[in-house]
C-alpha cells in the first residue's frame, strides 16, 4: 500500500498542544502518539486544584482511553513534555527556558485550549480565548522550525448568521477594543453590559470565539496558519475505543438525563438539523487539516488562510427528531441500573405545551419526592436537580430550534486529496459515519463512561426496566 503522507508529515516532528487535558485534547495526544512517529508533544497545562503541569500529566495518561496506545507504544511517555503556563496569563505565562525550548524545537502547534462555558464571565472568557489565542499566535511567530498552526474554533463563531461558510466574517468591533473596554470596567458592570457587548452572539463563548477569528483575521499573515471549526463534538464513533466520552457539554446531556429517567420533555425544534460529530472523526480531521495547510504553496497572506468547517450536516445530516429517536431505541436496549423513571422524552416546540408537561413530568414528581424525603427526615434534592436541569436546557434551546447552512468545501476537498493510507489512518469524512451504529456505541458509552454503569449491571437493568 501507499505510505501515509499525514504520517510522512508528522514523522520526527515536535508538536505543541494547549487544552491537551480536555475531551478533544487527550484523544488529539492519543491519536498522535499512537498513529504517527511524532518526535515529542509539549503540552501546556495550567496548574488546577493544587496540582502543578507534571503531576496532572500523570493523572491524564490514567484515562481508558490511553489503555490502547500503552499496549500498542509502551514508551508513549518519553515522547512527552509538560509545559507550565495558562492562556488567561500574559505570554501565556511560560518561563524563558520552556519560551525558548518551544520557539527552537516546535514544528507544529495545535492551540485547542479554550473555556467552552456558553455563560463564562466575558472578561475571563476574553483573557482565556482572545487574548490567549493573540499569546499563541505571538508565539508561534518566534518558532524556527513553524511548519503548521492549527487554531480550534466553532462551527457556531458566527451562528447569529443562517448561512457559514469557510471564510472569515466581520465582526462589529475590534478585539483590542473589546479587551480595553473589560480593562476598564469591574465585574459587576461587566455581568450588566454583556449582552449589550454581545450583540446578535447568544452567549460569551461563542462570541469570544468569534473575536479569536477575528484577531487572527487582522494578525495572522505570514504564518502557516489554518482555523479548524468543528461542529458539536460528541463521543467517540470508534477509536481508540467505541463511544468514549467524559462531559455532559450539550446533547449528551440530554441523553443522559434522557436514560436515568430524569428527563422527560424538552423544547426543540424537531425538523431542526442536529449538527453533531463524532470525537475521533473530528480528531483525524484536525490532525489531517495540520498537513494540508503545510502542504499550501500559496503565499501566506490572510486571504490564504484556510478554515475547515468540520460538520455533519453537509454530507450526512440528521435531524433532532432522528436524534431522540436513536436515544430512545438505544436507550432502552442498554438501560442504566439506576434510573429514577421509565425512559420516555417528549420533544415540543410549544412553549404553553412545554411548560405544562414540565410541570406534570418534572416539578410535581420532584415535589412529590422532596415531599417525601423531608416527611422522612432526608434533605429535599429533586427540585434542585430539576431547576439546574431546566437552566442547562433552556442554554441549548438556541441551538435546537435553529438549523444553519454550512459549507465546508476545504474540508470536503481535503479528503478527496487524501491517499488510500491516510484515508485509513485518519477517516474524517462525515460520509463514513452509520448514525444507527454511532448512536449504540453512543449510549452504551456514556452508560459506561459517564454514568459508570458497567456491562455486568445490564441484564438486571433490562428486568428492571421490563417491571
Ligand atoms: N466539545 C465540543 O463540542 C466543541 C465543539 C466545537 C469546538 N470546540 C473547541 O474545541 C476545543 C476543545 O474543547 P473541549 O470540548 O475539549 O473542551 P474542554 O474539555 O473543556 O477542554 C478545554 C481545555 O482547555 C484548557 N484550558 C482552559 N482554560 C485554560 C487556560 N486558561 N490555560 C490553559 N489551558 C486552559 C483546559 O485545561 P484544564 O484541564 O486546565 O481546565 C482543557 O484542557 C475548544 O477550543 C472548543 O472551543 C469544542
Amino acid at each position: 500500500m501507499e505510505e501515509s503522507n499525514i504520517q510522512k508529515f508528522y514523522k520526527s516532528c515536535n508538536v505543541f498542544i494547549t487544552g491537551g487535558t480536555g475531551f478533544m485534547g487527550k484523544l488529539l495526544i492519543e491519536k498522535l502518539l499512537r498513529s504517527t512517529e511524532v518526535s515529542s508533544i509539549y503540552l501546556l497545562i495550567r496548574e488546577k486544584k493544587g496540582k502543578n503541569a507534571h503531576s496532572r500529566i500523570d493523572e491524564l495518561f490514567d484515562d481508558v482511553i490511553f489503555d490502547r496506545l500503552k499496549r500498542e507504544c509502551p514508551k508513549y511517555k518519553n515522547r512527552i513534555e509538560a509545559i507550565s503556563g495558562d492562556c488567561s496569563v500574559s505570554g501565556l505565562g511560560l518561563n524563558i527556558t520552556d519560551r525558548q525550548k518551544l520557539m527552537s524545537d516546535i514544528h507544529v502547534v495545535f492551540h485547542v485550549a479554550a473555556t467552552v462555558k456558553f455563560d463564562e464571565n466575558l472578561k475571563l472568557a476574553y483573557s482565556i480565548n482572545v487574548k490567549g489565542t493573540k499569546d499563541v499566535l505571538d508565539l508561534t511567530r518566534q518558532m524556527k522550525s513553524l511548519k503548521s498552526v492549527i487554531h480550534v474554533s466553532t462551527a457556531f463563531s458566527n451562528c447569529h448568521l443562517p448561512e457559514i461558510e469557510e471564510k472569515f466574517y466581520d465582526c462589529p468591533y475590534a478585539y483590542e477594543d473589546i479587551g480595553q473596554v473589560l480593562e476598564k470596567l469591574n465585574k459587576n458592570d461587566i455581568e450588566q453590559l454583556t449582552p449589550r457587548i454581545i450583540g446578535p452572539w447568544p452567549n460569551t463563548y461563542t462570541f469570544t470565539k468569534a473575536l479569536a477569528e477575528s484577531m487572527i483575521k487582522e494578525t495572522g499573515s505570514g504564518l502557516p496558519i489554518g482555523i479548524f471549526r468543528p461542529a458539536i463534538v460528541i463521543s467517540t464513533y470508534k477509536e481508540p475505543v467505541e463511544g468514549w466520552i467524559d462531559n455532559l457539554y450539550g446533547p449528551t446531556g440530554v441523553c443522559a438525563g434522557t436514560i436515568t429517567g430524569v428527563l422527560r420533555v424538552i423544547k426543540a425544534n424537531v425538523d431542526s438539523i442536529a449538527d453533531i460529530v463524532p470525537a475521533d472523526t473530528c480528531v483525524a480531521g484536525l490532525i489531517a487539516s495540520a498537513y494540508d495547510v503545510s502542504e499550501k504553496e500559496c503565499e501566506r497572506t490572510v486571504d490564504n488562510i484556510p478554515i475547515y468547517n468540520y460538520v455533519s450536516s453537509s454530507e450526512n445530516p440528521i435531524t433532532w427528531d432522528e436524534f431522540v429517536h436513536l436515544n430512545l431505541i438505544h436507550g432502552s436496549k442498554y438501560p442504566v441500573i439506576n434510573s429514577i423513571w421509565a425512559l420516555s422524552l417528549t420533544v415540543t416546540s410549544n412553549i404553553i405545551v412545554y411548560n405544562i408537561l414540565r410541570f406534570l413530568l418534572h416539578t410535581l414528581p420532584a415535589l412529590l419526592f422532596d415531599t417525601g424525603a423531608v416527611l422522612s427526615g432526608n434533605k429535599p434534592r429533586i427540585l434542585q436537580l430539576y431547576k439546574k436541569i431546566h437552566k442547562f436546557t433552556e442554554i441549548l434551546v438556541y441551538f435546537c430550534f435553529r438549523s444553519w447552512k454550512f459549507s465546508n468545501k476545504n474540508t470536503v476537498n481535503m479528503w478527496s486529496k487524501m491517499n488510500r493510507a491516510d484515508r485509513e489512518l485518519f477517516p474524517f469524512s462525515m460520509t463514513t459515519v452509520h448514525w444507527l451504529l454511532y448512536f449504540r456505541r453512543y449510549i452504551k458509552g456514556m452508560r459506561l463512561y459517564l454514568l459508570k454503569d458497567p456491562d455486568s449491571t445490564l441484564d438486571v437493568a433490562k428486568k428492571r426496566d421490563k417491571r
